[in-house]
């Protein structure tokens, strides 16, 4: 299966660093992997213009649920992929924890998505807490099961494994310990979708251009969302290197 590198720009970026994308493009036209850039809202339109006959996708961090309506704030995934975006981040733990998104919404969310013909990139992860009590296992697949609709397929369901103590703490799990969880998601989903094994599975949470190459040889690790790596386009493209020489 290709590969996939995304980035997660959260609440970064404004006109000027799309400059950060011309970079990484100048750098790595055929990178040999699927590169991706999760930017602000305010900078999918745009950056999708930029990106237009590249290599490079483009997609959002959130969706609602709702196809339109009362929803202050609150943007579609019709909107987003109107916008030119391909995929949405969904359930990312930041969402779940700054605003109260439970596994039900973000399933809702994936449905909306697919609904606009977007991809669906569904986060989960255990807590440190979680972690230590020895819970990792039972968190992750309650996650999974709780947050990824019935009629996933390779075509439209990304899933990213971000272990909510290792985002942006520059602390990762041992090469081991995410083995464990990419094989464990990668049975759970095969017992629910056929096709399972061509399903992506990242790896998200503290990756650098100095460990990525090791993550990347792990089996199960489909490649990377990465958060504060991705807004350097050298810091990037020496990820995207890492995973196509692994
Ligand atoms: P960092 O790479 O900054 O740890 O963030 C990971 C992440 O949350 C990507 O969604």
């Amino acid at each position: 299966m290709r590969k996939l590198v995304a980035g997660n720009w959260k609440m970064n970026g404004t006109s000027a660093d799309l400059a950060e994308v011309t970079a990484l493009l100048a750098t790595h036209p055929a990178p040999g992997c699927d590169m991706l850039f999760c930017p602000p809202a305010t900078l999918v339109s745009r950056m999708s213009c930029l990106v237009r006959g590249t290599t490079l996708a483009v997609g959002a961090q959130d969706c609602h649920a709702a196809t339109a309506g009362a929803h202050t704030g609150d943007i579609s995934a019709a909107m987003l992929a109107d916008a030119g975006a391909s995929h949405v981040i969904l359930g990312h733990s930041e969402r779940r924890t700054d605003h109260g998104e439970s596994d039900a919404g973000v399933r809702a969310k994936t449905i909306a998505a697919w609904r606009a013909g977007l991809i669906a990139m569904v986060c989960l992860g255990e807590t440190g807490a979680e972690r230590d009590a020895g819970e990792t296992l039972s968190v992750v697949g309650r996650q999974l099961r709780d947050s990824v609709p019935e009629g996933a397929t390779a075509a439209n369901l990304v899933l990213a494994y971000e272990p909510v103590w290792a985002i942006g703490t520059g602390r990762t799990p041992t090469l081991a310990e995410i083995a464990e969880v990419h094989s464990f998601l990668r049975r759970e989903l095969a017992a629910r979708f056929a096709g399972a094994t061509e399903i992506r599975l990242l790896y998200g949470g503290s990756v650098k251009p100095d460990n990525a190459a090791a993550i990347f040889a792990l089996a199960d690790v489909d490649g990377a969302l990465v958060g504060g790596a991705s807004l350097k386009a050298a810091d990037f493209g020496a990820i995207v290197t890492a995973l196509t020489t692994a």
